[in-house]
């Protein structure tokens, strides 16, 4: 493949475009946001507030400093504490785990499916314990997972479904925006999401009225009524210049997530090589894409190879959860989550972002088409 020698490199993940096609409306938003001296919380976080839970269907959603608070918090408003366990899927970012772990209770790993990669519903059942509160299902990469699977084992054991969806703002489960399926969904607005503040943020959708307003307190040193204080609450508002960045881009995310989506269409209908397998996207999945994962047998040399072309892929996750040193203490061997043992060494995160020009993704093609088959 000659024509490479001369490309511009391609990284999983280019930021500039998009800010750069924002960055007008963004600062005079910054500038609304000087003028009203209104930085920590305030009425631009309030409307982010209401876009989003309209944008999610849900009633209400309440920002916070980034995606693992929100984690925390929304554990917190369940009553999840100490004695307590909640089921994690082993493939995913750490930080859902944290959520547990920060409150005192222990986060129990179940594998992913061989083909999904989400959490396996089936699997769930073996790890439930009278101690167990709660399951925290991920949409991982920006694709919704099996809700119905883990609806029924949690109406079966009377158990609490959580939402991470850090990753997947705009995706739909059955046609209806993720947000709204658990007691509550938890967002990260990380720069590098979907839907990504100028800053760190994080936000909490949920339909209950009584989660809604204990977050509120939670979030704000657990207070509804300045210096009176009912619980030991936290510092964890949203910054005034976060939620006005978050506004602007709002308007632009299902148009951002459209895009990706013909990417990945492209990745689905044009990747032919036997050495590389995609993710199965199931019919009730309309994923948004955060991240298009591959697996192949010799992910160093495929890494090494598609470095040599100028293209470089990110690594989402190289150590499952239940194997990182932080939970070494929960005693996990190695064979515990096959499935996602194998991601984990085996995985490898094609560029996927909205700004990606039409031949930059046709010379990704033909440079994974042409691995190993030269
Ligand atoms: C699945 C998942 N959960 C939680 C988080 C935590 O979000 P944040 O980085 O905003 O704390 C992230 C993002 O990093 C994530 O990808």
């Amino acid at each position: 493949m000659e024509a490479l020698a001369t490309q511009e490199k391609i990284p999983c993940l280019d930021l500039k475009g998009q800010h750069q096609q924002v960055k007008k409306e963004i600062f005079e938003a910054f500038e609304r946001v000087y003028e009203a001296t209104a930085f920590s919380g305030g009425s631009f976080v309030e409307e982010f507030e209401k876009s989003f839970a309209a944008f999610c269907g849900t009633r209400y959603a309440v920002g916070v400093n980034n995606g693992t608070s929100a984690l925390q918090l929304a554990m917190l408003a369940l009553g999840i504490g100490a004695g307590d366990e909640v089921i994690v899927p082993a493939n995913t970012f750490i930080a859902t785990a944290w959520g547990v772990t920060y409150t005192g209770a222990v986060p129990v790993f179940v594998d992913c499916t061989s083909d999904t990669w989400q959490i396996d519903a089936a699997k769930v059942q073996d790890k439930i314990t009278p101690r167990t509160k709660a399951i925290i299902g991920v949409h991982l990469y920006g694709q919704p997972f099996d809700v119905e699977g883990l609806q029924a084992v949690c109406q079966k054991y009377n158990l609490y479904l959580l939402e991470d969806a850090a990753q997947a703002q705009g995706a739909r489960y059955r046609g209806k925006p993720v947000g709204s399926f658990g007691e509550m969904a938890c967002f990260s607005f990380y720069p590098g999401k979907n839907l990504g503040a100028c800053g760190e943020a994080g936000g909490i959708t949920t339909q209950n009225e009584s989660y809604y307003k204990h977050l509120l307190s939670l979030r704000n040193h657990g207070s509804t009524v300045r210096y009176y204080h009912d619980e030991v609450g936290f510092n964890m508002r949203m910054g005034g210049l976060e939620g006005a960045s978050l506004n602007v881009k709002l308007k632009y995310l299902e148009g951002w997530n459209n895009r990706r989506k013909e990417i990945a269409k492209r990745y689905q209908r044009e990747i032919q090589n036997q050495h590389l397998q995609l993710q199965s996207q199931p019919e009730w999945s309309d994923s948004i894409y955060h991240l298009f994962v591959v697996t192949t047998e010799d992910r160093d040399g495929f890494a090494d190879y598609l470095h040599r072309n100028n293209i470089f892929p990110g690594l989402h996750y190289p150590v499952p959860c239940h194997l990182q040193k932080a939970y070494a203490h929960l005693g996990y061997k190695e064979g515990a989550c096959p499935h996602a043992e194998y991601l984990a060494s085996h995985c490898l995160s094609l560029p996927m972002y909205a700004e990606l020009a039409e031949e930059e993704v046709s010379y990704v093609i033909g440079v994974l088409n042409a691995y190993r088959n030269a």
